[in-house]
């Protein structure tokens, strides 16, 4: 087992991905990938919003966030992958998110404040997978014409990298986009709609 103190007894899916920021910021410089400060069980419970730092999150890379027990993807999106949304978006179900989940805040088709930082919960719209992050093009087990996104195992749904359902997937929506709002540059909160505070 390769778990550190900070992470033993977490969720997998956190593992290596996020680590906890102290309530002043302080241990920020020395860790690569910061996620939530440390709400105690019960206010997690409760739903408490999560402030994760995006500073760091080089581009083409994500991390994972936890948010209400479940996980969030968070993803610094590149110029690259902006392309990539345009080019599929007649292969997607919902391309405008019309019946999707997401506040009325986000760009509906790149489903964010800022174009280059994605925030969408990391739960499968059909039967609550955690879809994979497959930014890779062109992989062979998922053809050709893959541009980069998401992929759930369970049934094979496909999501692109604006979490936007591809057409005729067991998935019916999009994967939801949570609140969240920029509390500084680098700061986002989960849980805190964007001009809330
Ligand atoms: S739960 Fe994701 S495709 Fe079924």
């Amino acid at each position: 087992m390769s778990n550190d103190g900070v992470n033993a007894g977490r969720r997998r899916f956190l593992v290596a991905a996020t680590s906890v920021v102290g309530a002043a910021g302080a241990a920020g410089a020395a860790i690569p990938f910061l996620g939530s400060w440390a709400p105690s069980a019960k206010a997690k419970a409760a739903g408490a919003p999560v402030r994760v730092n995006v500073g760091k999150i080089e581009p083409g890379q994500q991390i994972v966030a936890e948010w209400r027990g479940q996980p969030v993807f968070v993803l610094h999106r590149t110029p690259e992958i902006m392309q990539g949304l345009k080019k599929i978006e007649a292969q997607l179900a919902d391309p405008e998110s019309k019946e999707s989940e997401q506040p009325a805040y986000v760009n509906p088709e790149e489903r964010s404040i800022k174009p280059e930082l994605l925030f969408v919960l990391g739960v499968c719209t059909h039967l609550g997978c955690a879809p994979t992050f497959r930014p890779e093009v062109a992989p062979a087990d998922l053809g050709p014409d893959w541009v980069g996104g998401y992929f759930c195992a369970c049934h094979g749904s496909r999501y692109d990298l604006a979490g936007r359902v591809y057409k005729a997937q067991p998935a019916p929506l999009n994967l939801p986009v949570p609140p969240h709002s920029y509390e500084s540059d680098n700061i986002v909160i989960i849980g805190i709609d964007e001009g809330a505070v």
